[in-house]
């Protein structure tokens, strides 16, 4: 078996054959392997609508969370992500337009579906902006913030 290692089979007019992988060739296709794709960097915006009315637009990469969005432009949201994105506060409970939900990428796990069950103002296309993660399709979305937030943890 350990002469196996490193060698990759091939096969001529029904003869196999084996060839030697070159080390800098698994090395070069595990670095290709693990590059991000170019959209990676892509910017992305989003507007937090307050219930007071208040529209905050931030932007943010592709790949980040909501909650990435919110803690890197240091945004005036009052307690929201109070748990890191560790989903145990609820605090980054937001409520997206029905075709803005449809369209997110995952279902919420049941840990999330859990804190959602604590969240305040519960609607039926609340997430929690720690879970999201932004794609270029949700380029611009708005989402509405809850007028109050429950900290689970303080419950
Ligand atoms: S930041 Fe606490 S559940 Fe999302």
């Amino acid at each position: 078996m350990a002469l196996m290692r490193g060698l990759r089979s091939f096969s001529v007019l029904g003869t196999n054959y084996a060839r030697r992988v070159m080390p800098s060739q698994v090395m070069i296709a595990r670095a290709t392997s693990n590059m991000q794709p170019l959209s990676k960097n892509k910017e992305v915006t989003i507007t937090f609508v307050k219930a007071n009315g208040e529209r905050i637009k931030a932007k943010g990469k592709v790949g980040d969370s909501i909650l990435d969005i919110v803690v890197n432009n240091d945004l005036d949201l009052d307690g929201y992500g109070a748990c890191e994105g560790t989903l145990t506060c609820s605090t980054c409970h937001l409520i997206f337009p029905k075709d803005v939900y449809d369209s997110l990428p995952d279902e919420p796990s049941d840990e999330e579906l859990d804190m959602l069950e604590l969240a305040y103002e519960r609607y039926e296309t609340s997430r929690l902006g720690c879970q999201i993660i932004m794609t270029e399709k949700l380029d611009g979305i708005e989402v509405r913030v809850p007028a109050t937030i429950n900290d689970a943890r303080q419950t």
